[in-house]
C-alpha cells in the first residue's frame, strides 16, 4: 500500500471509529464493522470486538499484505495496541473446499451486542462465532418473541435464539449439523443468564428435521432460515447450495409455521436471484434487507433478507398456460353452422 494510500486510511480509520463508538456504545455494542472496503476497494474487513481489532484481508486478484509498521499505524490510528490486533486471509474458496481452522489457541471473549453477551473465538477460526452483519435482523427477532415458538435454523453458536430468549419466547428450538456450535450456543445462553436445559437444541441436518417436524406437525410461530451459501459435511446425504436449494427449504419451513406466522430468510450469496414467481400466491414476500442492515453495512451489505408470510396454498406463476384454442367460444362453433365460405360449399 502506497505511503497515501495508508494516510489516508488511517484519517478514514480514526474518524469513522469515533461515529460508531458514539452511535453503538449508548445502546450496550462494542463489536462492529469498522472498514468495509470503503476506500480505494481495498480488499480489506476491519472489526471490533471489544478491546480487540480483527482484520481481515481478502484475497482477490492481487495478493494483498500488510508490512508490520502498516499494521503499527492502523492499531495505532484505532487506539488499539498491536497485541490485539489479529489479522486473518480470507482465501476464495472453490466450491467444494471448506475453511481449515487457522489456530488451536481455544481463547473466548465475550462481546456486547445490544446489552447481551457473545462469546468469540477471534484466532482459531475464519468466522469469529458472531456474524455482525445480522445485528439488526436479531433486534427484530427480539421485538416479534415475546410468547412465541422460535425456530433457528442453521443456527451456527445460537446468537439468533439467545436474542428470542431476551425477548421472552415462550419456546426456542435451536436447529445445526454441528455439536460443537450447539455447545457454543449452549454457552451463550449461559453468558446472559439463560438455563439451556429450559430450550430445545437439536443436532440435525436441517433437510431432514423439516421432514420429521412436517410428518410430526410440529409448528412455530416464527422460523429464521438463514443457511450458508454452501455447505458438503459428511454428516448431509446431500450438497446444499442456496442458490438451487432455497425454495425447497422455505416452502419445507412453511409446512412447519403456524398460520399468522413469519419466516425470515436470508443468505449471503452475493449474486443470489429470489424467484418470487415459483412460490405459491399464498405466500407473501417482502425483502427486508435495508431494515436488517444496520449503520455500519450500508455502504456494502452482506446479507439480503426477506420476511416471507401467508399459506402454502394457491398459484405459483409458473402453471402450464392454458391452450389458446380450447376457450368455451371456439368450442361453440362446432355446434352451429360455420359461416365461412367452406360451410357454404358443405350445405
Ligand atoms: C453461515 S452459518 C449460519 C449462520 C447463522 N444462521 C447465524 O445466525 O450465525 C452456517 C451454519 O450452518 C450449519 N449447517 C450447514 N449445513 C447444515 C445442515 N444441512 N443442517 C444443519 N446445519 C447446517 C453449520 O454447522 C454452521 O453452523
Amino acid at each position: 500500500m502506497k505511503q497515501e494510500t495508508l494516510e489516508k486510511l488511517t484519517s478514514i480509520l480514526k474518524n469513522r471509529q469515533k461515529e460508531l463508538r458514539s452511535h453503538f456504545t449508548p445502546l450496550g455494542t462494542d463489536c462492529y464493522r469498522i472498514f468495509n472496503r470503503s476506500y480505494s476497494n481495498l480488499p480489506l474487513l476491519i472489526d471490533r470486538y471489544g478491546a480487540y481489532m480483527h482484520i481481515t484481508l481478502l484475497e482477490g486478484e492481487e495478493q494483498f499484505a500488510l508490512s508490520e509498521d502498516q499494521i503499527k499505524k492502523i492499531a495505532g490510528a484505532l487506539y488499539t495496541p498491536v497485541e490485539k490486533v489479529i489479522i486473518k486471509t480470507r482465501e476464495s474458496l472453490t466450491e467444494h473446499q471448506q475453511y481449515a481452522s487457522l489456530d488451536d489457541k481455544q481463547e473466548k471473549l465475550t462481546v456486547q451486542e445490544n446489552g447481551l453477551n457473545f462469546q468469540v473465538n477471534l484466532h482459531d477460526y475464519i468466522d469469529t462465532g458472531l456474524f455482525l452483519d445480522h445485528r439488526k435482523t436479531r433486534e427484530m427477532v427480539r421485538e416479534e418473541s415475546f410468547g412465541k415458538s422460535v425456530l433457528n435454523l442453521f443456527s451456527y453458536t445460537g446468537s439468533f435464539s439467545v436474542y428470542a430468549a431476551s425477548g421472552g419466547a415462550s419456546r426456542i428450538t435451536t436447529v445445526d449439523l454441528s455439536a460443537t456450535y450447539l455447545d457454543q450456543a449452549k454457552d451463550n445462553f449461559r453468558a446472559n443468564d439463560f438455563l439451556p436445559g429450559a430450550f430445545e437444541f437439536v443436532q440435525a441436518d436441517v433437510f431432514k428435521f423439516l421432514e420429521e417436524s412436517a410428518e410430526q406437525k410440529e409448528k412455530w410461530d416464527i422460523i429464521v432460515l438463514d443457511p450458508p451459501t454452501f455447505s458438503n459435511s459428511r454428516k448431509m446425504d446431500r450438497t446444499l447450495k442456496i442458490q438451487k436449494d432455497y425454495l425447497e427449504l422455505i416452502l419445507g419451513c412453511f409446512k412447519i409455521l403456524k398460520g399468522g406466522g413469519t419466516l425470515l430468510f436470508s443468505n449471503n450469496l452475493s449474486d443470489f436471484r429470489f424467484h418470487k414467481k415459483d412460490f405459491p400466491s399464498g405466500i407473501k414476500i417482502q425483502e427486508i434487507t435495508d431494515l436488517t442492515t444496520d449503520v455500519d453495512f450500508k455502504n456494502r451489505p452482506a446479507h439480503k433478507c426477506w420476511e416471507l408470510t401467508g399459506f402454502l396454498q394457491g398459484r405459483t406463476g409458473h402453471e402450464p398456460k392454458p391452450r389458446r384454442t380450447s376457450p368455451d367460444r371456439f368450442k361453440s362453433s362446432k355446434r352451429a353452422p360455420r359461416q365461412g365460405r367452406d360451410s357454404r360449399s358443405k350445405y
